[in-house]
This record gives structure tokens, C-alpha cells and sequence, in this order.
């Protein structure tokens, strides 16, 4: 699979990992890229006309709709937009969570499901959703945003299986931590958006469906494929401010 030549859609593409999926598929010499946005006039300057600004907050479903009808000859949808509220099953805010939950799952399936006949109309489509590390295992201090990458991930391969007929591949990305607005204020050796949108097209590129594409998150995932609950115990660790080995 090639990126040179293809029309993609991006979703939240005026900051962090969306912004600089822009900048990594016109890097690989993309036809066109949708770079879509809640407030448009927020996405970067750029004045590379291959780039086609999108107003889309995901959420609204008219815009998902016009959406669909100005990208109609798209072939790769990038779901990149998401919200993230910082709260623990106990202190956490529901409204939060149900924010987390509304955008990082129903939304997404949304803007996934409107884009499904496009997809099959131009052949060879794919549709790349940006879930998490923390599909693996919930971090506590992120409760209800871990539970709601889980169930993206779990639609990711409901939608994997149902639409494998049409030859749409579907593929799962699974970021640890990247030095975005989402992970203001954090401590830790983070990965720049910039390299971690490069890996993602080239982990797609190869063709591998669940992809994790900085350090932190393989590093957090092989102590997941080594035993699970090491890796909860590692969340527990985080939590309660222990080193982390
Ligand atoms: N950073 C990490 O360590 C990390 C790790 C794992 C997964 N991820 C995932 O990677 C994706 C990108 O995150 P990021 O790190 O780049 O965070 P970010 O800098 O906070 O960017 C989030 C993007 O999502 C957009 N967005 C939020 N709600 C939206 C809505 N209703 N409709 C359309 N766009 C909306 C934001 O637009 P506005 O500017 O309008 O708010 C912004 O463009 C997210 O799905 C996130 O969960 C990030």
C-alpha cells in the first residue's frame, strides 16, 4: 500500500498527531488531503493545494454529512479527533465521561459509517482510527477516556470483520504518549507528533492492522503481551506515583 496518490480525510486536523498527519501524507506525495476541523480557521497556514480545508466537528451530524458529500472521492479516512477527561472512576466527572465517550466512540463510528459507501465506491479503501495504549488497560487517572478508547477499539474490529467483503481494511493505532495539548504538564520522554505521524503511515504502508507506533506505547505493550496484569499493575504503579520500572 502506497500514500502517493490517494485522497485522505483527517479528522481534528488543526493541532497535535491530526496536524502533523497532514504534513506526513503530503510528505509522501498524497493527491489530496481533507484536513478537517471544528473551527476551520484554525487549521496551520498552508498553502499547498492539495491541502482542502473541512469544517467538521464530529459530533454534529449535518456536518458529517456535507462532510461525505464535498470528500466524495476519498479512499483513506483518518480518525484522529478526540477529547480527553482527566478523572478516576471515583473523582471523575460523568459529563466528562460521557464527553469521552461520545466523541472518542459514537462520533467516530459515525464519521466511520458515513464514510462507508464512499470507501467502497473507490476501491482499496482503509480507515485508520487513532485509539490508544489505554485500550490495553484502564489508567485510572483516565478513566472514562480509557474506556472509551476501548470500545473504539473494540468497533474498530467489529468494523475490521463487517467490512472486509469490500476490501476496506481497517486499522487500529495505539499511541503511549506523544508531546500533543492532550499531555500538557506531563512528565515523561514523549514522542514528537511529527514522528509519530510518520510511523503511523508507515506502519500502514506495511499493511499491519494494530499498530503501536512511538516507544512508550511499545514499551507498555510489551509488558501487555507479556502478561496483562502486568501491565494493570504498571497503571497501578502510575497511579499512585510509584517509579516506574
Ligand atoms: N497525545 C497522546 O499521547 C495520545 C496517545 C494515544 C492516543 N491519542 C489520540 O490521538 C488523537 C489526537 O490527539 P492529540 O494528542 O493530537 O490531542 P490534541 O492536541 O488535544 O488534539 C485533539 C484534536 O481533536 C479535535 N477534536 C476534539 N473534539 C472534536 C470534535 N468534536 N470534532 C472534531 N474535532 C475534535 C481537536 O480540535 P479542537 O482544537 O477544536 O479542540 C484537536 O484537533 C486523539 O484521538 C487522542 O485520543 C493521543
Amino acid at each position: 500500500m502506497d500514500f502517493k496518490g490517494k485522497n485522505v480525510f483527517i479528522t481534528g486536523a488543526n493541532r497535535g498527531i491530526g496536524a502533523a498527519l497532514v504534513g506526513a501524507c503530503l510528505n509522501r506525495g498524497v493527491a489530496k488531503v481533507y484536513a478537517a476541523a471544528r473551527d476551520k480557521n484554525k487549521l496551520p497556514k498552508n498553502d499547498d493545494p492539495r491541502v482542502v480545508p473541512v469544517q467538521l466537528d464530529i459530533t454534529n451530524r449535518e456536518q458529517i454529512n456535507e462532510a461525505v458529500s464535498a470528500a466524495a472521492d476519498v479512499q483513506i479516512l483518518i480518525n484522529n479527533a478526540g477529547t480527553l477527561h482527566a478523572g478516576s472512576f471515583l473523582e471523575g466527572n460523568r459529563d466528562g465521561f460521557l464527553r469521552d465517550m461520545q466523541v472518542n466512540y459514537f462520533s467516530t463510528m459515525d464519521v466511520m459509517t458515513a464514510f462507508v459507501p464512499v470507501l467502497k465506491r473507490n476501491c482499496d479503501g482503509r480507515i485508520v482510527n487513532i485509539v490508544s495504549i489505554a485500550k490495553f488497560v484502564n489508567f485510572p487517572f483516565i478513566a472514562g477516556y480509557s474506556a472509551s478508547k476501548a470500545a473504539l477499539y473494540s468497533m474498530t474490529q467489529a468494523a475490521r470483520i463487517e467490512l472486509s467483503p469490500y476490501c476496506i481494511a481497517v486499522h487500529a493505532v495505539n499511541p503511549g504518549a506523544i508531546d500533543t495539548d492532550m499531555n500538557k504538564g506531563a512528565e515523561m520522554d514523549m514522542t514528537s507528533p511529527v514522528e509519530v505521524a510518520d510511523s503511523i503511515l508507515a506502519h500502514v504502508e506495511k499493511e499491519i492492522l494494530d499498530i503501536v507506533p512511538d516507544k512508550i506505547g511499545q514499551a507498555m505493550f510489551k509488558v501487555w503481551q507479556e502478561s496483562p496484569v502486568g501491565l494493570e499493575n504498571l497503571a497501578k504503579d502510575m497511579y499512585f506515583k510509584k517509579p516506574v520500572p
